[in-house]
């Protein structure tokens, strides 16, 4: 069994080194963290590895540490002695292959490894993670050895050109990832406004938030739209804006928008006349 090595075992790291070695398809091997607590904290919660060990018998060195710390850790292996034809793989979305340029001209194979998951809670993430995505970019005999791995362990991949441009990538999984539970705070707020409590409201946009998500995910956004916009109904949209900017701006501002987003995918949708758009993007227009 090959040899694994986690620099940086928190959240994602002791995770994925769990789960590798349930599923025995590696053996973990160094652990090295910040504090000397920390790599024997996780020690125990996978079950294996060696708090502080070496990374010279490493055939694979998964690196998950802060982002704002990468590329530290990455030039403090300058002159570390690494296996030839290691994988050295960091796990950040949103820095990409440039950070293993300190390593130029070391014999390793290095990749972009990035979990597509919100690793929380770290029990959770063990139990929950099946089916996770992980992009990978890279060196092509890693990424098809990763791919390997994560496929052992449950997970599905993708492998994403290393041209990448990383900032945008990680701002497109944020829009739609961690803006969702944004969108469905603003709802309960106007829910709130209208006397309806969190806890109704999410009973009665559960079903529907669970089947819009089917769809979009099923036949694209525009295919799964529906509601005032998607129709074209002016009058509607310019009623909620009226009641929800009474009592919160903001929250007004948000609605109009999106509203003015969702123009352009009703657009794409074909449905709503043109004026019925026009008349919504007038009334949402963005102030400045
Ligand atoms: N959390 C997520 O949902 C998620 C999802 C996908 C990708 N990622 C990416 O995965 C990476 C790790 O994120 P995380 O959430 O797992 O972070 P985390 O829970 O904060 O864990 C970071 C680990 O790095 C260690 N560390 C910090 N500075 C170090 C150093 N100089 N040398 C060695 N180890 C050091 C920490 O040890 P100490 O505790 O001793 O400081 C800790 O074990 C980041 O690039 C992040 O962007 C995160």
């Amino acid at each position: 069994m090959k040899d694994l090595a986690i620099i940086g075992p928190g959240k994602v790291g002791r995770t994925l080194a769990l789960l590798f070695h349930e599923k025995q398809v590696f053996k973990i091997g160094a652990l090295i963290a910040e504090r000397e607590a920390t790599a024997k904290e996780a020690a125990g919660f996978i079950g294996a590895g060696e708090p502080g060990g070496t990374l010279s018998d490493a055939d694979v060195i998964l690196i998950a540490v802060p982002d704002p710390v990468l590329e530290t850790v990455i030039s403090g292996l300058i002159d570390t002695d690494l296996k030839p034809g290691a994988i050295l793989a960091h796990t950040s979305g949103a820095l990409g292959l440039e950070m293993f340029a300190p390593l130029q001209g070391r014999e390793v194979r290095t990749v972009c490894a990035h979990p597509v998951k919100a690793f929380s809670e770290t029990a959770r993430s063990v139990d929950t993670f099946t089916g996770t995505m992980t992009t990978l970019s890279g060196d092509a005999s890693a990424c098809s050895d990763l791919a390997a791995a994560f496929r052992a362990i449950g997970g599905q991949t993708l492998e994403i050109p290393a041209n990448t441009d990383r900032t945008l990538y990680h701002a497109g999984i944020v829009f739609m990832a961690n803006h969702l539970p944004t969108l469905v705070e603003a709802g309960l707020k106007t829910f709130e406004q209208a006397g309806v409590s969190r806890k109704d409201g999410l009973a009665i946009t559960g079903p529907i938030l669970r089947d819009t998500l089917e769809a979009v995910l099923e036949n694209g956004p525009a295919a799964a739209l529906t509601g005032p916009v998607a129709r074209g109904d002016a009058n509607t949209v310019a009623r909620h804006l009226e009641k929800i900017s009474r009592a919160d701006t903001d929250l007004a501002a948000l609605y109009a928008a999106l509203a003015h987003a969702t123009a352009d995918v009703s657009k794409e949708k074909g449905e709503a006349s043109a004026d019925g758009l026009a008349a919504i993007r007038a009334l949402t227009k963005p102030v400045g």
